[in-house]
């Protein structure tokens, strides 16, 4: 597999790569891709040196996967020039996510629905990969209703930039700021950018993606985003009605037995997830499962998950393992 990395030098990236070779993607050739600022930078992969290169150069090599972590722009722009020469496309950004030519897939739910004919595959936000987790294997048991989700995201999902800001303000040091405000000691009900409807763009994700994968719209998903001053990962309130009544063991056992899953689920200990010891794992971690005694076949629970791995490389390299594994590339 010759294998392209594009945005290599970013914040998910430089996790891309850090997963790639943990779980040993049989790569023969790998091109790391970056802006023209970076071009002739160097970076190691499993030892070895690369040299980054630019996107015209690496259209030219025809990769036989290409992997984008480079933001909107790049991928609407330069994913469809990969895919004219056979490349087939696993793209981060949320450029493609709600184009109905375009697959949105988390492979534990939908990488069935990959053909070879799917040269733009969509990785949902990170915030919706962790919230369809949870939510997947309890929908198909009770049908959900009605999500309502408050979210607690990381510093990281916003990129480099963002983690800079926050370091910065931790050492006292006057730098560039990725937020309108101080992100040290506040939290931020605004990730991404305000859409005409009073929600954020990050909002609107959290309430379409889902439908998309579950390939359902019966359901409605209202959301809160919040960035908040953590770096290992998203947390999510999650209120979830039901058609149907549960059983909150019966509620355990599904969620543990979904792959990808790892319930965390007890008050006598303690014990419940949290961002700094998701953080550089690929699982998502659910607990705070309870009952919401005000209203009937209602759910609360609380998830969490590193956004750079499961919300990204993780999920991007699952779909490139499973494009490899059926011959679809
Ligand atoms: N952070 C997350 O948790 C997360 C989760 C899911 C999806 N995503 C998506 O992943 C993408 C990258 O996010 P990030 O957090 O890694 O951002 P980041 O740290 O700012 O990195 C951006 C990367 O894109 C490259 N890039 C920027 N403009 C480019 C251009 N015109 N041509 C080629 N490469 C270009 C940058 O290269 P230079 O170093 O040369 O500037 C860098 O490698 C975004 O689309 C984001 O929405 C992020």
């Amino acid at each position: 597999m010759k294998v392209a990395v594009v945005g290599a030098t970013g914040m998910v990236g430089e996790v891309m790569l850090k997963v790639l070779a943990e779980r040993n993607f049989p790569i023969t050739e790998l091109l790391l891709v970056a802006s023209e600022r970076s071009v002739g930078k160097k970076m190691i992969f499993k030892g070895k040196e690369h040299t980054v290169i630019g996107l015209a150069d690496a259209v030219a090599a025809r990769p036989n996967i290409a992997i984008f972590s480079a933001g909107g722009d790049t991928s609407l722009e330069w994913a469809p020039k990969f895919a004219e020469v056979g490349t087939t496309v696993v793209d981060n950004s949320s450029a493609w996510r709600m184009d109905p030519t375009k697959k949105l897939v988390v492979p534990e739910i939908n990488a069935h629905e990959l053909t070879a004919n799917d040269k733009i595959i969509a990785n949902p936000n990170c915030s919706t990969i962790q919230l369809v987790m949870a939510l997947y294997p309890l929908h198909k048991k009770y049908k959900m209703k009605r999500v309502v989700v408050s979210t607690y995201q990381s510093v990281s999902g916003t990129g480099v930039k963002a983690v800079k800001q926050l370091e910065n303000e931790i050492a006292g040091i006057q730098g560039e700021m990725a937020y309108p405000y101080p992100i040290g000691r506040n939290a931020l009900p605004h990730c991404d950018v305000f859409m005409e409807n009073g929600y954020t763009k990050e909002e609107m994700k959290l309430a379409r993606e889902p439908q998309k994968i579950l390939d359902d719209r019966t359901f409605s998903i209202s959301a809160t985003a919040v960035r908040i001053p953590t770096s290992g990962g998203h947390s999510e309130s999650v209120n979830v009605e039901f058609e149907n009544d549960f059983e909150l063991n019966e509620v355990r056992r599904l969620l543990n037995e979904m792959p990808g899953v790892t319930v965390q689920d007890n008050p006598d200990t303690n014990t419940y997830p949290m961002p700094i010891y998701a953080h550089d794992k690929d699982e998502v971690f659910v607990g705070r499962i309870r009952r919401d005694e005000t209203q009937r076949n209602t759910l609360n629970m609380w998830i969490v998950a590193d956004n750079l791995r499961k919300g990204a490389a993780t999920n991007a390299v699952q779909i490139s393992e499973y494009l490899v594994e059926k011959g679809l590339v």
